[in-house]
């Protein structure tokens, strides 16, 4: 056999038995060492450290060996966003194209053929090698003696409250080959169990909640008066706080009302399941914008099967959709808009599925259906819908890979819980959000309805921790990603006006909505990242909430540790907010009152296109990730400071001078950021 020398060889380099190795000693100059586990993390929660090591595996038990190649430059991913979208980077605005964005993520060739090869070297059966799609994983059924020999390690079994899992302590790689492989299974992480039994089950919350629908209330409330006759406002500004118009908002905000339509600055809306009818948009028009002709609709770009518009009264008008888009349209007007409908009816009608927006942002960059990060490739059966789908009314054609192009701005008024689905999967997605950032795409994300909650009963949006009984915070997702601009809500409060200070959006709207409030707090998943670094040390170094906390782990496995109720280490959100209260639009043919933070995203949608076309006249281009020049210059909004998003049976956190997981930054001051923006290259 070929490979049995270059084993024996090997084994002479060493020169002796590697159980007598002295601990720091290398077994061969070709060497290295590639993981060994990290003392500091045994004693984590559900670390190793309840594991009891057992005997060594028998050599002759033959176990699947998985090998991770390495994706190349994720790790660069947000120092190279910084570089385009930093208002100190001298590549400011100098976004980079499709192609360039998918050579900076594509795997080496290199990488796949040395492995193989090293593999094929070691006397290992070509034909034993399977490969993963897109070269991400190559895994190999061996006997336990073989992978010892080929790493330099020990395999030792693991055990905890009858579960067994396998694993080593460290293991080597040759030399030439550490720069591409991640990391092996089993290795230092240990594997999946062994035998299994009944696991600690983590806080899944199981309502998928993937609409924020917002909260409707029919025009009758006669509880609320009209504010006092203010003399200095025109008529039409007049009850604000009552009834919130396309007028109210851009006297709140300043937004000038004549605007160049610049073509290729079209924003767009997600949408998905719920479905705008055009009667609706004409009655909206008609009665609030009427130099808006009757039968103005966005662009539809359909993802796998989706259709729009529906009839007025079809039960799949629920209202997001013709909200979004009358906001966007009146703001905007004339420049037009775009709408991207996803998924087919059985899936969106059924909504059993935890995941979302994979197949979207598949539509929107081809590369994305197969690529492969955190140890996942592709879309994930069970998680993501699946095509082509040969349920009845299904979409019965392969799913769609890069067949639009992505807008500048892109408004998404949807969201689940961050638990919802696996860390993994919600790394890969926000990296794709990333590279949308990267191609001067703004993303702009609401933060949610029930304060630090997802829904209106704590006891089936709150987590339970370490013996806390549902009084965990559970942030959102997609939100939590530090790649996308997550929006909250604000409001007048009543008897106010447009010349006085908002709040944060919280308006107890009766049975079932008792605590509809702007949605903000700290993800169990991601850190904070750098550019708000500043902005939530101010916040806890001089508005520190009276709330237990805990830090997260890696894992996210720790949640609730010492009674705490929310992540202390963890992204903050929102990022910005706008107003979200009183928004009078029709649905089903009835204008009703509208409040949600799903009202706040299309407001800042709307503004960022403004301000994109204000550009291109200057000949710059569009803004692309917005964050850190919001972080940077946050005079140009004004602060809210009062107001709080209470849930899971505590105050939640309270808005604040400053950022604050509340209403962020605060709310935009259009002249302020577009002069912001025109400074800028
Ligand atoms: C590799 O595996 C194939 C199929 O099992 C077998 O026919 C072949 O002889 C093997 N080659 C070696 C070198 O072991
Ligand atoms: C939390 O625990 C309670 C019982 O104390 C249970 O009814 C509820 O379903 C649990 N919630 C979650 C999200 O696990
Ligand atoms: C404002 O809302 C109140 C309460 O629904 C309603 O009575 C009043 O007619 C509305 N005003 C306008 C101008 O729509
Ligand atoms: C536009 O649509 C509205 C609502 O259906 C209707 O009341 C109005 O008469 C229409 N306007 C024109 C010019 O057709
Ligand atoms: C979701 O529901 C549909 C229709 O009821 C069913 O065919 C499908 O298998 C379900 N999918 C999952 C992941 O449960
Ligand atoms: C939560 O409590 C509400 C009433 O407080 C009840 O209607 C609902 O069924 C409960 N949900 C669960 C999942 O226990
Ligand atoms: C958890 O709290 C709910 C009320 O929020 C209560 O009905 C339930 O009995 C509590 N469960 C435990 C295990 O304490
Ligand atoms: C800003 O938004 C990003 C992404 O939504 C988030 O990670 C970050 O924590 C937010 N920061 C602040 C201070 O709002
Ligand atoms: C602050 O917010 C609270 C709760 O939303 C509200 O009742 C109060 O009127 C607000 N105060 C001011 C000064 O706006």
């Amino acid at each position: 056999m070929i490979g049995h020398s270059v084993r024996t060889a090997l084994a002479l380099a060493a020169g002796l038995e590697f159980m007598a190795l002295p601990a720091s000693g290398l077994p061969s100059s070709n060497y290295v060492l590639h993981e060994a586990r990290n003392p500091a993390a045994i004693g984590q929660f559900n670390g190793p450290r309840h594991w009891k090591r057992g005997n060594r595996l028998d050599p002759n038990a033959i176990i699947p060996l998985r090998i991770g190649l390495t994706q190349r430059n994720l790790h660069l991913g947000y120092e190279k966003l910084m570089d385009v979208a930093h208002p100190s980077s001298d590549r400011f605005g100098k976004h980079l194209t499709e192609d360039e964005v998918h050579a900076l993520f594509a795997q080496a060739d290199e990488t796949f053929t040395e492995v193989h090869s090293w593999l094929f070297g070691m006397g290992i059966n070509e034909t034993d090698i399977r490969q993963y799609a897109n070269k991400g994983w190559l895994a190999v059924d061996l006997p336990v003696s073989k992978i010892e020999d080929m790493f330099y390690t020990q395999y030792h079994e693991h055990e905890h409250e009858g579960v067994l899992k396998i694993g080593c302590d460290k293991y080597h790689v040759p030399k030439h080959l550490s720069e591409h492989i991640d990391y092996i299974l089993p290795g230092v992480k240990l594997s999946p169990p062994m035998v299994k039994r009944s696991m600690t089950k983590r806080n899944q919350v199981q309502s998928h909640r993937k609409g924020w629908a917002p909260k409707k209330l029919s025009p009758q409330l006669s509880h609320w008066k009209p504010p006092p006759y203010n003399p200095s406002l025109p008529s039409d500004l007049q009850d604000c706080a009552r009834n919130f118009t396309a007028v109210c908002y851009r006297a709140l905000y300043k937004i000038p009302l004549n605007n160049l339509p610049v073509p290729g600055n079209e924003p767009a809306v997600f949408e998905s399941g719920d479905t705008y009818s055009q009667e609706d948009l004409d009655a909206y028009f008609h009665k609030y914008i009427p130099y808006i002709a009757n039968g103005t609709h966005p662009k539809l770009q359909s993802v796998d099967g989706a259709d729009a518009p529906v009839a007025q009264k079809s039960p799949y008008n629920t209202g997001e959709s013709e909200i979004d888009i009358d906001i966007i349209q009146s703001l905007i007007w004339p420049q037009s808009m775009v709408l991207y409908q996803v998924d087919d009816r059985p899936y969106t009608t059924a909504n059993n599925i935890s995941g979302f927006l994979n197949t979207f942002l598949d539509a929107l960059d081809g590369s994305y259906c197969h690529f492969t990060a955190f140890g996942i490739t592709g879309d994930s059966p069970g998680i993501d819908p699946t095509y082509p789908d040969t349920q009845p009314g299904g979409y019965d054609k392969p799913e769609m890979c890069g067949t639009y192009k992505p807008t500048k701005v892109i408004s998404i008024s949807y969201g689940e819980s961050e638990l919802d689905v696996p860390k993994n999967y919600l790394l890969r997605q926000c990296n794709e959000f990333l590279k949308l950032g990267l191609q001067g795409t703004t993303v702009l994300v609401s933060s949610g309805d029930y304060g630090v909650g997802i829904g209106p009963d704590s006891n089936a949006t709150c987590l339970n921790g370490s013996g806390q009984n549902q009084t965990i915070y559970n942030p959102d997702n997609p939100v939590a990603c530090p790649y996308l601009t997550s929006v909250g809500a604000t409001q007048l409060q009543p008897g106010t006006t447009v010349q006085d200070a908002e709040s944060a959006m919280q308006t107890p709207l009766g049975p079932g909505a008792e605590l509809f409030a702007s949605s903000g707090g700290f993800s169990n998943y991601f850190p904070v990242p750098d550019y708000q670094k500043s902005a939530v040390q101010k916040y806890f170094g001089e508005h520190a909430p009276r709330l237990p906390f805990y830090i997260a782990n890696n894992e996210a496995t720790n949640i609730g540790e010492n009674g705490g109720v929310y992540n202390r280490a963890g992204r903050g959100i929102p990022n910005i907010s706008a107003n979200g209260a009183n928004f009078r639009a029709f649905a089903t043919g009835i204008n009703y009152h509208w409040f949600g933070t799903s009202l706040a995203a299309p407001l800042w949608a709307s503004i960022i296109t403004l301000i994109n076309q204000e550009r291109a006249l200057f000949g710059k281009r569009s803004v692309g990730f917005i964050n850190p020049v919001l972080y940077g210059n946050t005079g140009a909004l004004t602060d809210i400071k009062n107001g709080s998003n209470p849930n899971c049976g505590s105050s939640g956190f309270t808005a604040v001078e400053g950022w604050d997981p509340v209403t962020g930054l605060g709310t935009p001051k259009y002249p302020e950021l577009l002069k912001v923006w025109l400074e800028l290259p």
